[in-house]
């Protein structure tokens, strides 16, 4: 099996240009999101439309896109022909290259043959499924709205219309699911052949309904079994003809997110839309995160920046490390990648079989620690 990334392709997504769109618009909230969402503010879909063209007509002229990613919130509930005008305002401020990437993220009850349609015409090719869970039951602790069955339809669908890359993101180790519903789940979503697989530990995130409920006594997570959960999926996709790129994501052979690739290569990317990050000239920046100050301070003229940091020299060297040792493909050692194998904790490390150092580059051989290694490098 050929993996989707590779270090060629590492060397490359570090030049490509991405555009990254926020939508935050959600019907409920999931107890476990701290993502920027608002619920029951559908209302403001047009006024956001609105505030999203004039932010990208305000940015400075940059180069084609290389990779445009919606994410939210719920991007699937914005309606396909707001999504559209904003790929369109995208492709007439900067262009878009003749083999971009558009994705967006999509919730499975939202998805019909129309939206999908629509969405392909307009040049989406892309489609991530919330799927999260198999089991009912995990999806009624999780929160979710949909059913099972909602996913291979909405699969099928994107199919129909014309999607090339589908994604499903599952979300392991509530405490509501064992290891036999895991197991289900990963065979319920490897039966449906996505060309892409995320899989995500549930976390624990502060200020969330589940973090309350945490506090007061519901059972948490538990770690080792989340790690078992992720040894499991791993097995099952790698038999289905996935291969892992990064700690959470797997792929075929061309599948693996474009955008993605970006940013963990240290590329640049654009952000648009509230709560947005965006990478370009050497800063960072990061939007407001309440929707109503968004919008004033865009219909003002006055931008939706909250924050903005340079980061450059050893803060720079130290941050492309840390990205780029998610990646199974690993990361050019440069000086960062250099001090850390000098030093006593990283001669441990690969003592432990933990990092290997591969030619020019430094690999992480178990992903489950790759926090653990890229704390070292902000020490
Ligand atoms: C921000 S959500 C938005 C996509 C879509 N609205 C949905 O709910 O599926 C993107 C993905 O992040 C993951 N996610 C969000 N919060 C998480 C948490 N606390 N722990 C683990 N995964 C999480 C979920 O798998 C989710 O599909």
């Amino acid at each position: 099996m050929t993996a989707p990334d590779s270090p060629e392709l590492a060397d490359r997504a570090a030049e490509w240009a991405g555009a990254y769109v926020h939508i935050p618009f959600c019907a409920r909230l999931c107890p476990y999101c701290d993502f920027v969402v608002v619920v029951g503010r559908d209302e403001d879909a047009d006024r956001y439309l609105r505030a999203l063209t004039d932010e990208i007509a305000a940015e400075p002229p940059w180069r084609p896109l290389d990779a445009v990613s919606f994410g939210g919130g719920t991007p699937s509930r914005f309606g396909g022909w707001r999504l559209a005008s904003v790929v369109e305002a995208l492709a007439a401020r900067f262009g878009l290259a003749v083999d971009a990437e558009v994705g967006l993220e999509a919730n499975p009850e939202d998805w019909t043959p129309a939206l999908a349609a629509e969405l392909a015409a307009a040049g989406f090719g892309r489609v991530s499924f919330g799927a999260q869970s198999f089991d009912p039951d995990v999806l009624a602790a999780l929160g979710r709205r949909h059913r099972p069955g909602d996913v291979a339809r909405a699969v099928e669908t994107a199919r129909d219309a014309g999607f090339r890359s589908v994604n499903l993101d599952l979300i392991y180790g509530h405490p509501a699911e064992d290891t036999a519903s895991w197991e289900a789940t990963l065979d319920a979503a490897l039966a449906l052949d996505p060309d892409h697989l995320s899989v995500y530990a549930l976390t624990v995130e502060p200020g969330t309904d589940l973090w309350r409920a945490v506090r007061a006594g519901a059972p948490p997570p538990d770690p080792d079994a989340q790690a078992d959960r992720w040894e499991l999926a791993q097995v099952k996709a790698t038999a289905a003809g996935l291969v892992r790129y990064e700690v959470s994501n797997l792929a075929r052979l061309g599948h693996a997110c474009r955008y993605n690739l970006t940013v963990w290569a240290r590329g640049e990317y654009l952000g648009f839309g509230v709560g947005a990050h965006g990478f370009r000239d050497g800063v960072r920046k990061v939007n407001v995160r309440r929707l109503d100050t968004y919008l004033r301070r865009v219909e003002a003229g006055i931008g939706p920046v909250q924050a903005t940091e340079v980061v450059a020299g050893e803060e720079a060297e130290r941050e492309r490390l840390m990205l780029g040792l998610r990646r199974a493909a690993g990361v050019r050692l440069g000086d960062a990648g250099q001090a850390l194998v000098d030093s006593e904790e990283g001669r441990r490390l690969i003592a432990a079989g933990v990092v290997e150092v591969r030619g020019d580059r430094l690999v992480v051989r178990r992903p489950l620690l790759t926090d653990t290694v890229t704390r070292l490098v902000l020490r």
